[in-house]
């Protein structure tokens, strides 16, 4: 059991632009050295706790954690106390006396701040409503590795101001991206974060236009149109969404070099087309891969 103060990892805010830099670095070094590298994490236990379904997340860090020599556990919250109603501060708390870090997915932000208020061990956001900064590390690592640098680039963002799109924002209070968001009316981010972004610096434009947002953009990236946890929403969003699917024509708008993203999992022919999701400009798989070597990273900077 740990006493100390522990460092949580809740939005990509809680590490500075050294510490990310950092932090890619490892992911690259662990990357290149898979199935060679240290075991730092030997013997400890990490913990994955699961409000909403996974499947790159829940892998990244089970395979992650397996690979720096620490054992994996994975709770669907549904079949814990915690589905019936045990207090997130004392689950917090028992968590804490039984393993090393907590990786958390569930609805309201809110939750997993309550959580780590009450942990003596790292607690990581697995995703919530607000923000998935685990698959920003991810994102940050593939833009730097097929474009060479994050800092200038000009990233389009089409779409839901969702997560996703909330985290982009983030990224950009700690890198040097031009950030271009269309979103639909009604789906625009969250006023807040974008005001908090602009604060630390980031650079943001918000348009309705996706041909204006892809206009010479180096990155383009998008996510569903409906999130988990907003399903009844489906029709309704999908008519909202209508002209902000990512196809040919839009990436014929971007830089000839640019790459397409996408968190995954992707709807084909809704928020992207199946011609941008498997063409040539696509990194979605590498972007996948690379959760697990950046959720790795995140766990040896927590962690050790
Ligand atoms: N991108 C992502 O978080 O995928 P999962 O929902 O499969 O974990
Ligand atoms: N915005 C999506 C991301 C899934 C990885 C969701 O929250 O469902």
């Amino acid at each position: 059991m740990s006493t100390s103060p522990a460092k949580h990892f809740l939005t990509l805010l809680d590490l500075t632009r050294e510490e990310l830099d950092g932090l890619l670095d490892l992911a690259d070094r662990l990357k290149f050295e898979r199935g060679t590298h240290e075991k730092p994490l030997a013997g400890k236990t990490v913990a994955i706790v699961l409000e909403k379904a996974s499947t790159r997340t829940r892998l990244s860090f089970e395979v992650g954690a397996h690979e720096l020599g620490a054992m994996p556990t994975t709770l669907i919250a549904q079949h814990t106390q915690m589905g019936r109603g045990e207090p997130l501060t004392d689950t917090a708390k028992m968590f804490s006396r039984f393993v090393h870090a907590v990786v958390y997915r569930t609805h309201g932000h809110e939750k997993v701040v309550e959580l780590a208020s009450a942990a003596t061990i790292p607690i990581i956001n697995g995703l919530s409503d607000s923000v998935h900064p685990c698959q920003l590390l991810a994102d940050l690592m593939t833009i730097r590795e097929h474009r060479g640098a994050i800092d200038g680039e000009r990233v389009a963002w089409i779409g839901d101001g969702n997560n996703m799109a909330h985290s982009y924002l983030y990224a950009a209070a700690r890198y040097a991206i031009d950030l271009r968001l269309a979103c639909p009316d009604g789906y625009d981010p969250d006023p807040a974060i974008v005001a908090r972004a602009r604060e630390l610096g980031a650079n943001v434009t918000l348009t309705r236009d996706p041909n204006e947002a892809a206009a010479g953009a180096t990155v383009v990236t998008t996510d569903v149109f409906t999130s988990m946890g907003q399903e009844d929403e489906a029709a309704t969003r999908l008519e909202a969404f209508s002209g902000f699917q990512v196809d040919d024509q839009l990436m014929a708008r971007a830089d000839e070099d640019a790459v397409f993203l996408h968190c995954l999992p992707a709807h084909r022919g809704e928020e992207v087309s199946a011609s941008v999701l498997e063409g040539n400009a696509s990194r979605v798989f590498d972007q996948a891969e690379n959760r697990l070597h950046a959720q790795k990273a995140l766990l040896v900077t927590l962690l050790c």
